[in-house]
């Protein structure tokens, strides 16, 4: 479904991502793991057209969509939630859900994905009428993911979803990717909660200095020595 080549990605003269290859199939969780200043945001936002590529080739589903702006790979069912949350804090909560789902023309399409959004955050539900800004940090981030969640997509980024939840909300998020899971949405998922995300997660990619370090099933990874001790901390 998605497949990077040779992705060469940078700030100005400064390279971050180097060479920079992987394969996502459709229906899988895959996640990517590294340590602070790996690469992994700059290659999210490059596949999310935010960033543009120096070289190489972003394939999603045999169309090429390097360099594609946001809004078109949207529409082609790709949605990148960012770790910055960008959420409307002027307006509710219900109108940022309606802003996810703004290339959707049919109302009755709209209402169903709130309706689904709604039921995998009851929080979101209660709150309905609350102006995101006075959300909780907890709230906006669940918000964030539902937002990005209302268009639908056929596959999702998450670039750390989890970060600034209580353990409980991490649950919550958590149960969302394995949801998202059991109806085949495809799903790239960036964190620092590496056991929990190799717990829900097909495969992984782990991210050293702007290369692909390693790549396996997240079984594989988490028995192997140098992922338990670079990132489960386990001696
Ligand atoms: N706008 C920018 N301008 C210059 N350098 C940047 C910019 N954004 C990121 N970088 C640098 O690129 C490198 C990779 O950053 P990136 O955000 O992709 O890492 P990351 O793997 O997501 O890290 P983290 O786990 O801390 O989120 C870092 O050294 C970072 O300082
Ligand atoms: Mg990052």
């Amino acid at each position: 479904m998605l497949e990077l080549q040779n992705l060469n990605v940078g700030y100005g003269y400064l390279q971050v991502v180097w060479d920079v290859s992987l394969k996502i199939h459709q229906g899988e969780v895959v996640a990517i793991l590294g340590l602070n200043g790996a690469g992994k945001t700059t290659t999210l936002k490059t596949i999310a057209g935010v960033l543009t590529p120096k070289s190489g080739k972003i394939l999603f589903n045999g169309q090429d969509i390097t360099g594609l702006p946001t809004c078109q790979l949207v529409k082609l069912g790709l949605s990148f939630i960012p770790e910055e949350r960008n959420l409307f804090t002027a307006m509710t909560v219900r109108e940022n859900l309606l802003m996810g789902a703004y290339i959707l023309k049919d109302n009755a399409e709209v209402k169903r994905n709130l309706d689904y959004v709604l039921e995998l955050f009851p929080r979101l539900a209660e709150r309905s009428k609350q102006l995101a800004g006075t959300m909780s940090g907890g709230e906006r981030q669940m918000l964030a993911i539902g937002r990005g969640l209302m268009s639908k997509p056929k596959m999702v980024m998450l670039d750390e979803p989890s970060m600034g939840l209580s353990p409980k909300n991490v649950l919550v998020v958590f149960d969302a990717v394995k949801k998202l899971r059991e109806e085949k949405v495809t799903v790239v998922i960036v964190e620092q909660n590496v056991n929990t995300t190799l717990s829900v997660a097909d495969r992984a990619y782990v991210m050293e200095q702007g290369r692909i370090a390693m790549e396996g099933s997240s079984e594989e990874l988490a028995k192997d020595d140098h992922v338990r001790k670079m990132y489960l901390g386990i001696a």
